[in-house]
């Protein structure tokens, strides 16, 4: 399956994998505190959350504030969840990503440096590493085996917040090394479901596949009708709030593309709305910053960082109509 924008990359496809139904998590009965921090400038969420009981915590999807119009980075994204972790008198165990992201940097490097704490992703991710290392023409000496990371999570892998389980599912799609957070009766669901008057997630990128997230997101559905979903995005539809809360039952019910959808109409649905989006702004920026777990090039001889852009390595231009 391609698509207009990246045909022209030859990219690894998830094998339609048949996802079997989750690890139900959600059966202990934990209700984790959950607070969403809101960056205007990509519509991403970023999240602490917490064992109500041992008051550890983890940090999933960090956002490191870029302007690419300057080429200024700052932290103070990063820091507003620090200040809320000192606040709340947390303790962070944990700073997650969900996928390489394409719309916005990762913070991951900058805390695990603030604090210490562990950093994951899912173990596909080495997969999306070498495909981009060839399009940026990355030294042999940039890595590309997941080291960038403390964790590599593999599907159906556990570990814990505090005393807090986590399960790891594997959610390909929209990336193929996406993974969903399953704590308790929440669910961190990244860029597959966002919030139901929006649908789904883009899936053209490459490695991405719309067959594959529709699978992903019946996973996600399986969930008990009462697990809260955490999504990754939220462009303000209508100009409504911000908002990234729903349930497995609302979505069910509600979501935009999945009404009166079954797998090949999905399918089609969302190609056809992939045709029509434009690249993501920051992608060829924040690609080669969250590949390298949230870390800005090293500096050159004079420094300073520098980003490196391919030119004319995709089919599509903005001014294409
Ligand atoms: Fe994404």
């Amino acid at each position: 399956m391609t698509n207009a924008i990246f045909e022209s990359v030859s990219a690894p496809r998830p094998d339609h994998l048949q996802l079997a139904s989750p690890a139900t998590a959600a059966d202990t009965g934990v209700s984790p505190a959950v607070t969403g921090f809101y960056d205007e400038a990509t519509g991403s969420i970023q999240y602490v959350v917490a064992d109500p009981v041992t008051r550890k915590s983890a940090i999933i999807d960090p956002v490191l504030d870029f302007d690419p119009r300057s080429g200024s980075t700052r932290t103070t994204s990063a820091d507003r969840l620090l200040k809320h972790i000192e606040t709340q008198g947390l303790t962070l165990e944990w700073i997650l990503d969900t996928h390489p992201h394409a719309d916005h940097f990762s913070a991951a490097g900058y805390l695990k440096d603030m604090t210490g704490a562990s950093t994951g992703i899912g173990e596909r991710v080495v997969e999306i590493q070498r495909l981009w290392k060839a399009i940026y023409n990355l030294p042999d000496s940039v890595s590309v085996d997941g080291s960038q990371w403390d964790r590599l999570f593999a599907d159906g892998e556990r570990f814990t917040v505090g005393e807090m389980e986590v399960s790891v599912l594997l959610s390909p799609g929209h990336t193929l090394s996406s993974v969903t957070y399953l704590m308790g009766n929440a669910a961190f669901v990244h860029d597959t479901l966002l919030m139901p008057d929006s649908g789904t997630a883009r899936a053209d990128f490459p490695g991405g596949d719309a067959r594959q997230l529709w699978r992903t997101i019946q996973r996600i559905l399986q969930l008990p009708s009462g697990t809260r979903l955490f999504s990754g995005h939220d462009y303000r539809p209508n100009g409504r709030n911000a908002s990234w809360e729903s349930t497995v039952a609302a979505q069910r019910a509600h979501n935009l593309h999945l009404k009166n959808c079954d797998e090949s109409k999905f399918v089609k649905l969302r190609m056809e709305r992939d045709r029509s989006l434009p690249m993501p702004a920051l992608m060829l920026s924040a690609l080669q910053v969250n590949l390298a777990g949230g870390r800005l090039p090293p500096p050159e001889s004079d420094g300073r960082r520098y980003l490196k852009i391919p030119l004319n390595a995709f089919s599509y231009a903005s001014w294409v109509a």
